[in-house]
Parts: structure tokens; C-alpha cells; sequence
């Protein structure tokens, strides 16, 4: 086992006969953000549903954090989620609960603070995402931009050492896009955590990743820094960088 936070070796996944995960293997460092690139129905979400335990692989090995994970038990896999924040692609945020017990919910849950303390990390963890006066307010009284703020608060209320972030950007606008790429730099930067974001949007990924792995039916077939990826030969990559320079 290397000094990774994250690492996937060999791991295989099928549903069926249709093997979704053909053998991945690949390494997060801590606090570099690493973007797994890829078309839609690749297995991306299937790879972050493997690391958080909602997903088994059917072989091969996942550590996080120090610790292998991908046969411990359902109560084991409590304390690995609470290391691995992910905020999904629609923020499903609970309708009649307020922003703030929104934020509060997964502290409560996974752990036992007193209510000065829970309030205390709420307010904090929406100054973080620069939302102010939104504390009472039900999700459908905010934009759907904030709506995606109030879900990365949530998550980061948890104090994940690694987040993770499934398609952060589709489906919103370029200014919000923006506003949410600035986001996971800043978060990354001010809680040195580790970062996984998976997308299509190439764009994105030569904004903020360290280091960019993509992905194609199932198996890794480039990687690098941005830099190394804009020289790609590879023909899915040099597609994905055309229409990021087209749609940027
Ligand atoms: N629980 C499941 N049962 C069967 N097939 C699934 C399941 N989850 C995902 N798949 C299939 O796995 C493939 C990859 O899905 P997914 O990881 O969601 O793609 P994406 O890269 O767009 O996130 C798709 O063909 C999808 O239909
Ligand atoms: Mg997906």
C-alpha cells in the first residue's frame, strides 16, 4: 500500500454479465484533487458508489484512508463515509426541512455534539460557501445554484477527509459553473482535503485538477496534469479538449 488516501487496485465490477469495471486501479494523494473524466454511462458514479460502500466490487482492493474496504462490514463502512463526503449531482436537499437542518442533519447523525457546537459548525460551513441569511429559509424559497451550495455545505459539515463530487457542474449555467469550480478549489485549499470529481466537463477538470485520469468503457486510458493532457494524442481526449475549447 503507497501514502495514497485513496486507492483503487484492480477493482472489477459488473452488474450481470456486463462488467462495468474492468480492472481500475489509480491513486489520490492527500489534498490533490484528482478528476476522473468521462462520457456519460462510463461507470463514473458506479466508481464513487464503490469507494462510499453503496456499490462492492466484485474483486480487487479500495483503501481509504489507511484502511481496505471493500469487504468490511455495512456498521464499518459508518466511519468510512463519515471520511468520505460526497455531494451528488442534484443537491436532494430534504424539501421540508430549513437550509440549517439541512446542514445540521448529517452532524447530527454522525455525531453527538450539543446543539451550540452543531450551530456553531452550520454558520461556518455556509460562510464557506458564501451564502449569508438563508439559515431559515426551505430549499424551494432559494436559486437552484444555492440550492448546490447548501448541499456542499452539508457535506462538508461532516468534516470529510475526502470529498467527493459526482458531475459538480452539469446542468448549470457558466457563471454558476464557475462559482462552483472556485468552490472546490477554495474548499480543497482552506480543509487540505483530498478531492475526487468525476464529469464530462473537460473544461472544469483543466481548471481545477491536479492531476485528470479518463475514463472509457470501463478502463483507465490516459492520464496526467492538465498540462500533459492538452497534449494528448489520444482521440477521446483530443475530442473532450475540442469541445472544451468550443464551449468555453
Ligand atoms: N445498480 C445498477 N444496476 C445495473 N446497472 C447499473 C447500476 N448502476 C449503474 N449501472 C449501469 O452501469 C453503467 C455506468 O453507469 P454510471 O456509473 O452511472 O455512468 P456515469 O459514468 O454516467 O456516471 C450504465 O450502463 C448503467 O446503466
Ligand atoms: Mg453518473
Amino acid at each position: 500500500m503507497s501514502d495514497a488516501q485513496v486507492q483503487f487496485i484492480n477493482v472489477i465490477k459488473s452488474f450481470g454479465d456486463r462488467t462495468i469495471l474492468k480492472g481500475i486501479s489509480f491513486e489520490a494523494k492527500q489534498g490533490e484533487i484528482l478528476f476522473i473524466l468521462g462520457t456519460s454511462g462510463t461507470g463514473k458514479s458506479v466508481l464513487l458508489k464503490n469507494l462510499v460502500g453503496l456499490l462492492r466490487p466484485d474483486t480487487g482492493e479500495i483503501w481509504v484512508d489507511g484502511e481496505e474496504v471493500s469487504q468490511i462490514s455495512e456498521e464499518k463502512y459508518f466511519d468510512i463515509r463519515k471520511k468520505c463526503g460526497m455531494v451528488f449531482q442534484h443537491p436532494a436537499l430534504f424539501d421540508s426541512l430549513t437550509v440549517f437542518e439541512n446542514v445540521a442533519f448529517g452532524v447530527r447523525k454522525h455525531y453527538d455534539y450539543p446543539e451550540e457546537k452543531i450551530k456553531e459548525i452550520v454558520k461556518k460551513c455556509l460562510k464557506l460557501v458564501h451564502l449569508d441569511d438563508v439559515e431559515e429559509k426551505l430549499p424551494q424559497d432559494i436559486s437552484y445554484g444555492m440550492q448546490k451550495r447548501v448541499s456542499l455545505a452539508r457535506t462538508v459539515a461532516i468534516s470529510p477527509k475526502i470529498l467527493l463530487f459526482d458531475e459538480p457542474t452539469t446542468g448549470l449555467d457558466p457563471v454558476t459553473t464557475n462559482a462552483v469550480n472556485q468552490l472546490i478549489l477554495d474548499l480543497s485549499k482552506t480543509l487540505k482535503t483530498t478531492s475526487l470529481v468525476v464529469s464530462h466537463d473537460m473544461h472544469c477538470a483543466l481548471a481545477i485538477a491536479d492531476r485528470i485520469i479518463v475514463l472509457d468503457k470501463g478502463n483507465i486510458v490516459d492520464q496526467g496534469t492538465p498540462a500533459e493532457l492538452k497534449a494528448s494524442k489520444h482521440p477521446l481526449v483530443k475530442e473532450f479538449l475540442m469541445e472544451a475549447t468550443t464551449h468555453a
